[in-house]
């Protein structure tokens, strides 16, 4: 076996994974189309383009009530005060996730309060919610991180004892099902999005399902500046413009045709890099609960044994990437994240509430232990490779394991 890629020796691959996103003649038709038609905003809302995304985002998520907007971050915020949920408002988010999950919660002026994960899925630990209720706790908001799916069955229960709105972020779940139940559509709100990086996206845009129609209706309204959008037209709200436009619509309807093909794809390829996976030694597969029946492949994350390979998870992805296998070490702790250090930049929740920002005293084992340390994500270009790209990827793996001394040393003397 020749020597590591990083140290100087020949890469496994050197063809690169394929692209995202992909289009063919549909997007540049639709666009062309929705260009030509004169209507490009999203004023009145929702354009014709935008409703009927609406339409059938939620018969493709199997139901919910969608209201299209502008990302995936302000579908969040637009569900907690749709919720009439904001300042002074306990909000419980886990540890492992992207910021925006945590800045949603500030955006409507509440409070997030970050609690660990479960250790198997990566995603919140039910128990670590439990523990963080207090009177003033409103609403929950689970991940469905990676091709995971939160314990949904744990959660609603205990929401339901505690009266929390239940908020899903989708944003790496478009197509994944829990118990045949569509991401999304169990919790009050799924929120998902498309910024350009998602398996379903148009560039930027997200979609807010709402169980409840009226909650609807309300989210309808503040993103369209307070405008009454219920069949009275009498209830206005406090808004603002975080409407969608019809050329993104136009992408979206397109991207919505490919997705099915694509999702299966992905989910197909999954499944074989399970079968050698499970051979590669000290690599450990996250738990596939069976509730989870549908998987939804946007970043795929597996545990590496720092102990096996002598040196922690950038390391390890650095040789990894090395060898033409394009991974990464995914996503800081909440606590450690960029936005919370910026202290200066006046956000009014944390100044208003340090009590609850005190990160050089919070703690979250597992989230830390996944993100300094073990967790290995992959991108979903590697299942859209074929079987020959998942089979690099898995000889990658192999190769360090042969060379985990080599590892270790390059480990010392950086
Ligand atoms: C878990 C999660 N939530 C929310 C978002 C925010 O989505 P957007 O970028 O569309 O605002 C992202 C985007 O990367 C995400 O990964």
């Amino acid at each position: 076996m020749p020597e590591l890629a990083l140290l100087g020796g020949e890469p496994i691959r050197t063809k690169p994974y394929p692209k995202w996103p992909v289009f063919d003649q549909r997007d540049i038709d639709a666009v062309t189309c929705a260009i030509q038609s004169g209507r490009w905003g999203g004023f009145p809302y929702p354009g014709p383009n935008t409703a009927k995304f609406a339409e059938k985002f939620s018969e493709f998520q199997g139901g919910g009530h969608a209201v299209p907007m502008m990302n995936g971050t302000i579908t969040m915020e637009v569900a907690l005060r749709a919720a009439g949920i904001g300042w002074g408002d306990e909000v419980i988010v886990p540890a492992y996730t992207f910021q925006a999950t945590t800045y949603a919660p500030m955006a409507a002026g509440a409070i997030p309060v970050i609690v660990d994960i479960d250790p198997e899925t990566y995603c919140i630990d039910p128990q670590a919610v439990k523990s963080a209720i207090t009177n003033k706790t409103k609403a929950v908001i689970v991940v469905h991180l990676a091709a995971q799916m939160a314990n949904m069955d744990a959660i609603m229960a205990i929401a339901e004892k505690h009266g929390l709105v239940v908020i899903e972020d989708a944003a790496h779940a478009h197509g994944a099902q829990w118990r045949g139940m569509g991401s999304g559509t169990i919790g009050d709100f799924g929120s998902f999005s498309l910024q350009s990086f998602k398996t379903l996206t148009t560039g930027e845009g997200g979609v807010l399902l709402c169980k409840d129609e009226h909650m609807a209706e309300r989210a309808a309204s503040i993103i369209d500046c307070g405008r009454p959008k219920d069949a009275q037209g009498e209830e206005y709200t406090m808004g603002v413009n975080y409407r969608w436009s019809e050329l993104h619509a136009a992408l979206g309807l397109a991207a919505l045709e490919r997705f099915p093909e694509q999702f299966q794809q992905r989910a197909a390829m999954a499944d074989y890099l399970e079968e050698s996976l499970s051979e590669l030694p000290g690599i450990h597969i996250l738990k596939r609960d069976l509730r989870h029946t549908r998987r939804s492949l946007y970043r795929y994350v597996i545990k590496m044994e720092t102990g096996f390979y002598h040196c922690k998870h950038d390391i390890f992805c650095k040789a990894l990437s090395a060898e033409g296998i394009p991974v990464d070490t995914g996503y800081p702790s909440m606590h450690r994240y960029e936005l919370f250090q910026p202290r200066l930049s006046k956000l009014a929740v944390p100044t208003a509430f340090p009590e609850y920002f005190d990160f050089e005293n919070m703690s979250f084992p597992v989230t830390e232990r996944a993100s300094e340390e073990e967790s290995i994500w992959m991108g979903e270009s590697i299942f859209r490779a074929g079987e020959e790209g998942v089979d690099d990827l898995v000889k990658g793996i192999q190769k360090l394991a042969d060379h985990r001394d080599d590892l270790s040393e390059y480990t010392e003397s950086h």
